[in-house]
């Protein structure tokens, strides 16, 4: 077996025993798919993750930059407090329209809000529309705005908010400043960012599965 086919093999294994797959994620997978969207949605392992985290953090405002069609926001939204919402932003007029067909179906109309559009021109309003902070933020949207997308997360963190970022290693290349991957240096800015931020402390997952190897950023504001 190959690295990969054992990853993707592992990922099936847990996916399995510990029940994290259902009926609803399983369907927005194949819509998007069906939609033809890019298959880069998080594996299944770690939209759950990322619903575990939010929950653990008793979450009652979620927010979701790059929403593609809408399956981490799904996982998010299942860990909403009662009464919580949930904000997210797409800047694909597709992928927002797949996405909010997805969220309807899974019955999350009423708790999540898909603004569609580039965020760096929607996040300055946020607060005019009634979202004064969040309690967990999910960073996953172009990686080259990832700098400027940790300081409106930042802005917008209520004292002990969690901050997640996909894709902060890149097969490895995140530590490769020689790479042809151009997203690779406004990753390494973000990090280097945070490197110096005192108002968050953070660590980083290294990940491997059926989407190969990546990871995950993990911030904490003070
Ligand atoms: C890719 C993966 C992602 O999770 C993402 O958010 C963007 C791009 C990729 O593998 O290209
Ligand atoms: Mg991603």
């Amino acid at each position: 077996m190959i690295k990969k086919d054992k990853w993707e093999a592992v990922d099936a294994y847990f996916d399995d025993k510990l029940h994290i797959s259902d009926e609803t994620t399983k369907s927005i997978l194949d819509k998007n798919d069906a939609e033809g969207l890019p298959s880069i949605e998080v594996a299944s392992p770690h939209g759950k993750m990322l619903y575990m985290l939010a929950k653990m953090r008793n979450a009652k405002t979620i927010l979701e930059i790059g929403t593609h069609g809408g399956y981490s926001t799904i996982w998010l939204a299942r860990a909403l407090q009662k009464g919580g919402r949930m904000a997210t932003f797409e800047a694909d007029q597709k992928h927002a329209r797949v996405a909010e067909e997805n969220i309807a179906a899974a019955g999350y109309a009423g708790e999540v809000e898909v603004f569609e559009g580039n965020a760096l021109d929607i996040l300055p309003k946020l607060k005019k529309r009634d979202y004064k902070g969040f309690d967990f933020i999910f960073i996953d949207a172009n990686k080259d705005n990832y700098p400027e997308y940790l300081e409106w997360a930042i802005e917008f963190s209520k004292p002990g908010a969690v901050i997640v970022a996909d894709n902060v290693v890149r097969d490895g290349r995140i530590i490769d400043g020689e790479t042809e991957e151009k997203q690779v240096p406004y990753l390494r800015k973000f990090i280097d960012i945070i490197s110096e931020d005192e108002r968050i402390e953070a660590t980083a997952i290294q990940t491997v599965g059926s989407k190969g190897y990546d990871g995950f950023l993990l911030a904490m504001v003070r």
